[in-house]
């Protein structure tokens, strides 16, 4: 299949997300496998903010996902904290035209999402934080603009769960390097969980080595098989 340019992120040559069908890969991946609602209604009866950790914010596709998922779950006074990190910023022109690819689906979230991103000064390194502010609660969107193992070792609080979104591992080893995953590893609570796409055996060794008890689970569209980990 042939990949639209605008999708490739050219730093690394290989692209963004998968095209066909990355608003339910990562619902399956990074919501469904991680029981995402369950969890942050268990937070929601607490009072406690579920605190989720990404490796690759790009295009901002997974938050666009994520906003969808809870608005559909019918959840109420939900409160997340969202930490990403990226290192190669897009415009918020480019951001847009990405996603606008799923605009019939969720147009709105889009606009939400590139308008909060609109108010984080990118050419600027370290932590921005915004508040995205919807009918089904708030979402506090902190982005680090920079290297990975710097967001994880500046991150205050440990994580419920990780996003493991980096590119393949082949493309960009530096985002799945055993140093970083072992540093999110110490950043995640215990009973934490973390997922990603990729089943590589390097990075199923490296999540190993920092504390995650790794489980196969389903993947979406062209992936049979993905990875979910559970810190002990
Ligand atoms: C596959 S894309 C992320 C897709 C994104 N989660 C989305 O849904 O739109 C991976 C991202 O990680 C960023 N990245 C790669 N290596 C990085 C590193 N070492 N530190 C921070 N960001 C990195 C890339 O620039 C790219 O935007």
């Amino acid at each position: 299949m042939l990949i639209p340019s605008k999708l490739v992120n050219e730093q690394f040559d290989d692209r963004y997300f998968d095209v066909v069908d990355a608003l339910n890969e990562a619902q399956q991946i990074y919501f469904r496998n991680n029981n995402l609602i369950e969890r942050i209604t268990m937070g929601i009866e607490s009072r406690t903010p579920f605190i989720i950790g990404e490796t690759g914010f790009g295009a901002g596709r997974v938050v666009v996902a994520l906003m969808e998922f809870i608005k559909k779950s019918g959840l109420k006074n939900i409160s997340i904290e969202y930490n990403s990190v990226e290192l190669y910023p897009l415009s918020p022109e480019r951001m847009l035209d990405i996603l606008n690819g799923f605009k019939d689906r969720v147009g709105e979230e889009i606009d939400t999402l590139v308008e909060t991103y609109r108010s984080i000064d990118i050419t600027v390194a370290g932590w921005h934080s915004a508040k995205i502010q919807k009918s089904f609660g708030t979402i506090e969107l902190n982005l680090w603009i920079g290297e990975a193992l710097e967001m994880v070792e500046s991150l205050e609080k440990s994580c419920d769960v990780w996003f493991l979104d980096g590119h393949s591992p082949k493309k960009n080893p530096s985002i799945w390097r055993p140093e970083l995953l072992m540093a999110i590893g110490e950043k995640t609570k215990q009973g934490g969980t973390c997922s990603t796409f990729t089943v590589a055996s390097d990075v199923k060794s490296a999540l190993i080595e920092a504390g995650f008890i790794l489980n196969k689970y389903p993947g979406c569209g062209g992936k049979k098989h993905v990875l979910q980990g559970v810190k002990y």
